[in-house]
């Protein structure tokens, strides 16, 4: 009988100790050690289909055709994931629960057996009938789809061998076990493993696979790291609690870009694409109140309209609040300095609160002016004037610079209707074409305060 070992494991990273560690001196994580019985025999790939050793291949003779894409006609989708499913590659899904991750993934895998790819859904979580269930409710009842709800990797393996479908379809790997290895499903190793395994059954065997994977309460993706190391494209599907609004984005992608969102709204029959995610996120917007603004931003190709609100109010605490949603927090503590030393807006003794509205994050240095002048707005409680955007870069002197694609964030405005659109001189120099849009050209964020900040 094979000698069972007890040892921990860090559910954050992976790493391993043969006692309990209060902080992993691997991650640096507290409280994430938890109790892993491993066999101590040597690892066994059991289960998997005997394939041919692999030898070096000259790179003028490997085929390219190897890596083709399958577009599984969602538009949004296919953006996020670089243009289509790559054959043989690993996806990993992440999202809360019940924010609709296996619902993409049966619309994606109809989408993908119209265009001749047999998909095979695995689900651990539900029954045949639950998914097709659901999947009467999307209206998907395409052939080429094959439901089966198995946890055991072995089962799994042996049936996608027998199928060979084009797309495999794992919901949640954290349901999926081996009677290979001790621990319970979902335990560290028993996720790092079979996620490994069913990875590189899908490399072997041509198969793209997809796994579902939960995502803890701190936000990560639950089990090991690894798991993001071991997959060529790590997925999140994200939400506001009570909107119906979701955003997928790529977090890695070995095979295209990582900046690239796709916008949904969650409705009965399934998620639909929203096309004009600007139209969205400014659907709600009331034009007549103080510290909002409209920013053009930039989300990987595409740009996106999105509201930036800012309040602040007098503090009563000794050290005032400073709370940011949506951006980054120490870019509004910058904001909150220059405004201080640069042109005059006293914050040192107000509570600040920043957001975005819709739920969607802003990472580029392009919204700094656009925070400045709905912070400076809501303290001087202007209201900017309608059909007014605001973009550009600030820099410690308070300066305003450049940014990239300014074309296309007033294109963009311009098509949404906005009139007036606040930029940095220097980007305005450069622009080639005539704008439907008034220009106001800024140097300093002292001037763009007076432009921008209305009566
Ligand atoms: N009849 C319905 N009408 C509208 N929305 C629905 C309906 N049924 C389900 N939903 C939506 O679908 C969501 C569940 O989707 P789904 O099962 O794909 O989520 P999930 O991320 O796979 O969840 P889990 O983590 O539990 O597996 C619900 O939270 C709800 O928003
Ligand atoms: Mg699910």
């Amino acid at each position: 009988m094979a000698k069972v070992k007890v040892e921990f494991a860090c559910t954050a990273c992976g790493t391993t100790s043969p006692k309990w560690v209060g902080k992993c001196p691997g991650c640096g994580e507290w409280n994430t050690f938890v109790e892993e019985v491993s066999a101590a025999q040597p690892r066994q790939r059991g289960g998997l289909p005997d394939f041919p050793a692999s030898k070096p291949v000259p790179l003028a003779e490997v085929s390219d055709t190897a890596a083709v894409r399958t577009t599984c006609g969602i538009a949004e989708f296919d953006r996020v994931t670089g243009g289509g499913v790559v054959s043989a590659a690993a996806d990993l899904l992440g999202g809360d629960p019940g924010i609709g991750k296996s619902t993409i993934l049966l619309q994606a895998a109809r989408g993908l057996a119209r265009q001749g790819k047999p998909v095979l859904y695995v689900s651990g979580e539900e029954s045949e009938a639950q998914v097709k269930l659901r999947a009467s409710r999307l209206g998907v009842a395409d052939g080429g789809i094959y439901l089966m709800s198995e946890t055991s990797l072995e089962r799994i393996l042996s049936a996608a061998g027998e199928l060979s479908p084009a797309v495999m379809v794992v919901d949640s790997i954290q349901t999926v076990f081996s009677s290979d290895l001790p621990g319970a499903p979902g335990s560290v190793g028993q996720v790092r493993e079979c996620a490994a395994r069913l990875v590189f059954f899908g490399k072997k065997a041509g198969i793209s696979v997809f796994l579902v994977g939960h995502v803890t309460k701190e936000g990560a993706i639950a089990g090991p790291r690894v798991l993001e190391h071991i997959v060529d494209t790590v997925l999140y599907f994200e939400g506001e609690k009570g909107h119906p609004y979701r955003i997928l984005k790529a977090v890695k992608n070995r095979f295209g870009s990582t900046n690239e969102i796709g916008v949904f709204e969650m409705r009965a029959e399934g998620l639909t694409e929203v096309a004009d995610p600007s139209g969205m996120f400014l659907s709600e917007r009331s034009g007549d109140t103080s510290g909002t603004l409209v920013f053009p931003a930039i989300e990987g190709t595409r740009p996106l309209l999105v509201e930036i609100q800012a309040l602040v109010s007098h503090s009563f605490l000794p050290m005032p609040r400073r709370t940011a949603l949506g951006v980054d927090f120490n870019r509004v503590i910058l904001m909150c300095a220059i405004l201080e030393r640069k042109a005059g807006v006293g914050l040192h003794d107000q509570d600040v609160f920043v957001n975005v509205a819709g739920g969607i994050r802003i990472d580029e240095p392009a919204a700094d002016l656009a925070l400045c002048c709905a912070l400076a707005g809501s303290f001087r409680d202007r209201v900017v004037p309608p059909g007014t955007a605001v973009f550009g870069e600030v820099g410690l002197g308070g300066e305003v610079r450049a940014v990239p694609m300014a074309e296309m964030r007033l294109n963009e405005a311009a098509k949404m209707g906005f009139s007036r659109v606040v930029l940095p001189a220097s980007n305005a120099e450069r622009l080639g074409a005539k704008f439907p849009v008034e220009l106001q050209p800024v140097r300093h964020v002292k001037e763009a305060l007076s432009r921008a900040g209305g009566k």
